[in-house]
């Protein structure tokens, strides 16, 4: 969050790495461990919304589930496969695949795409700016490579 005023990943990543290991000094905290994450973010508005929406319940690093599973490089993948999260069979067999598309409609209405799921008490974004703000971050910060 802290860099992501500056344009480019190149840029971002260079200044990233000389900044990490200044930091190394310190002892990690939780909220250093968080912005670390956060690193690759392109969208600083959609990080926000993230922070704001999704983010007591999801977390975008790989194997950290909160009360909703990892959100790490969920674009492209199949719903309900994150491996050491129980979901809902609603959602582990609806047969999803999430891209902007079913994504964003998901964020607006959970219950419209997969029927009884368990991601409660969410209850949808009405506004589409803000949904696609979120996809794109979800994009930007959830690289396969970062698998
Ligand atoms: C109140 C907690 C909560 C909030 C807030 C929340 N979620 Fe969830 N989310 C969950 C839970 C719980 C599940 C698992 C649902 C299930 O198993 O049916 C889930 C599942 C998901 C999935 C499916 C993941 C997969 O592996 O298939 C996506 C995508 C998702 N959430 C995105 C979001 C986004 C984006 C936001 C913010 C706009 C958000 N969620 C806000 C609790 C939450």
């Amino acid at each position: 969050m802290r860099f992501s005023f500056i344009p480019t990943t190149l840029v971002m990543s260079a200044a990233w790495l000389s900044l990490a290991s200044a930091a190394v000094a310190e002892p990690p905290s939780p909220a250093a461990a968080q912005s670390q994450e956060d690193k690759s973010n392109q969208s600083e508005a959609g990080e926000l919304m993230f922070n704001n929406a999704c983010r007591t319940c999801h977390a975008v690093k790989v194997g950290d589930h909160r009360l909703g599973p990892s959100l790490a490089a969920i674009v492209g993948r199949k719903a309900g496969e994150q491996n050491g999260y129980t979901y809902s069979p609603s959602l582990k067999n609806s047969g999803i695949t999430w891209d902007e598309k079913t994504l964003d409609a998901f964020i607006a209405n959970p219950d419209a795409v997969a029927p009884g799921n368990n991601m409660k008490p969410y209850t949808g974004m009405t506004s589409a700016d803000d949904r696609a703000q979120i996809v794109a971050y979800l994009r930007g910060g959830s690289a396969p490579s970062s698998k």
